[in-house]
Formats: structure tokens, sequence, C-alpha cells
């Protein structure tokens, strides 16, 4: 793996203590569900400072700070606590993604579990690991899934066709599990413990690091309807082990999801 992938790893995993301060405020920035510490804010910024130094000319787009994509080749792409409403509660299921897009698509990735200490980190045709060992997705087949489902809780307008999905999945399938940090759960599909995975509304930030995670790790994981990585927008991203249970994955969620818009701007 390329060295500044892996030091974006140490500096990562150097944010964890930031982020597991017991002393913060909490504030509301959008809707009842949507709000912020100041931990959030201490960790953007903390990896912001330090990950444009890695790779000369790369910029950082952050969920906390300016939504304006850069204008580089780089762009670490930067959620500092995913899983905000999980970390307030003292759940212990938060942690910190860092993607690197390289040239418009997503090139290398880093997901940090400071609850469990575990590093995620993939690069694009270099493989995906944990803790420094390969990981790769499971083989089991759709009836025997766990589905991993985000609800949408910044847009509630969505619930009713993010519920028929899951019931239609779930099913099929042979559990749920909603673990309210996107990127842990696209790397715990990466890590072979779960295999399906679905969110009707995701960020650049949660899904960038995690996209390339699960892809090296032999999975399939897309953002639906573009070809392209987005990072002036929202999108529906689903995920699967293998690509039978992928095709059938989306198949559902297809024959759903068109009730709604694809996009949407990020404000
Ligand atoms: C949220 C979490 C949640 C997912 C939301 C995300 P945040 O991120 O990942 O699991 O369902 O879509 O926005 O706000 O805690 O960084
Ligand atoms: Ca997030
Ligand atoms: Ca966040």
């Amino acid at each position: 793996m390329d060295k500044e992938l892996l030091m974006a790893a140490e500096i990562v995993r150097l944010a964890g203590n930031k982020m597991q301060t017991v002393d913060y405020k909490v504030e509301q920035k959008g809707n009842r569900s949507d709000l912020v510490t100041d931990a959030d804010k201490a960790v953007e910024d903390f990896l912001t400072d330090r990950l444009m130094g890695l790779i000369k000319g790369s910029e950082v787009l952050g969920e906390e700070r300016s939504h304006r994509v850069p204008d580089a080749s780089d762009i670490w792409v930067v959620d500092p606590i995913d899983g905000t409403s999980n970390f307030i509660r003292d759940l212990g299921f938060s942690g910190i993604s860092v993607g690197l897009v390289r040239d418009g698509e997503p090139y290398g990735g880093i997901i940090y579990d400071p609850y469990r200490d575990e590093t995620f980190i993939a690069q694009r045709g270099k493989g995906a690991q944990l803790n420094g060992k390969p990981i790769r997705v499971s083989d089991r087949d759709f009836a025997h899934s766990h589905l991993c489902a985000g609800m949408c809780i910044y847009n509630k307008r969505f619930a009713k066709p993010c519920f028929d999905i899951i019931e239609e999945i779930y099913m099929q399938s042979d559990d749920l599990r909603c673990i309210g940090s996107a990127s842990l759960e696209l790397a715990l599909l990466a890590a072979g413990r779960t295999e399906l995975y679905f969110e009707m509304r995701l960020y650049p930030w949660d899904a960038a690091a995690g996209l390339v995670l699960i892809r090296e790790a032999g999975g399939i994981a897309e953002c639906l309807h573009s070809d392209h990585f987005v990072l002036d927008r929202t999108f529906p991203m689903i995920a699967a082990n293998n690509i039978e249970n992928f095709e059938k994955l989306k198949e559902i969620v297809c024959r759903h999801v068109p009730e709604v818009p694809f996009y949407e701007p990020i404000s």
C-alpha cells in the first residue's frame, strides 16, 4: 500500500484519542436527530491539518466544515465521527472514516473503530486489511445473510420505502442489524461479518472509504444509478458480499427507489 495511506491510518488512529474525550458540548445542526459535538469538530480539524500535508496539493472535504468540493485531484473525504448519535449515548458503535478520492474515484479508505481498536484500510488494486491482516467478504448466500441498513434519520420522508425494502430483504435473508454508523457497517461487510448493506441516503463522507474497502475485500458496492462517485450530492447505496446477492438486493431496492429522487444536493 502507498506509504501516504499507511501514514494516514496512523493519523486516524491518533484522532481516535481526540474522539474519546468525555468533555464535549452537543448542538443540533439540522432536524432533531441531526446532532454535532465539539468532538466531531476537533477530530475533523485534527485530521484536516495533518492529512493535507501527506500528499502535495491534496485537500479535505469533511462533514463538519465547508461542503464546497475542492478543486484538487486528491481529496481526503472525512467523516470525523460516523455515528454521532451513538457517540452521544456512549453506545460504543462509532468510527472515523477517511476516504481518498483520486481524480474523482475512490482510491483509498481507512475506517477506525476506537472502541475495538480496529483499523480497516484498503487501496484500489492492493487489497483490504484489518489491523494489518488481509480481509475478505463472507461466502454466505442470501438466505443466510445479515443485512445492515440505515434508516434515513435525517430524511424521515423516506421511511416508508426504506421499511418496505428492509422488510422484503428481511423475509428472504437471516437477520437485520441497524448499527447506526454507516462506515462501520460497510467495514463489517468487508470483514466477512455481515453480507448485505442498504441505505437510501448516504453522504460522500459516509461511503468513500467503505466503497474501496468492500471492493478490495472481494465484494460489490455501488452508489445507485451513477457511473461516478459524487462529492456534491447524497445518494442511495447498496453493497453485498457477492454478485448473486448484490443483484438480488439491487432488484429489490430498485423496485422501490424510483418512487423518490435518486440524488439530492448537499446544502
Ligand atoms: C450517520 C450514520 C448513520 C447513517 C446516516 C449517517 P453521522 O452519520 O452513519 O448510521 O444511517 O445516514 O449520516 O451523522 O453519525 O456521521
Ligand atoms: Ca456519517
Ligand atoms: Ca459524522
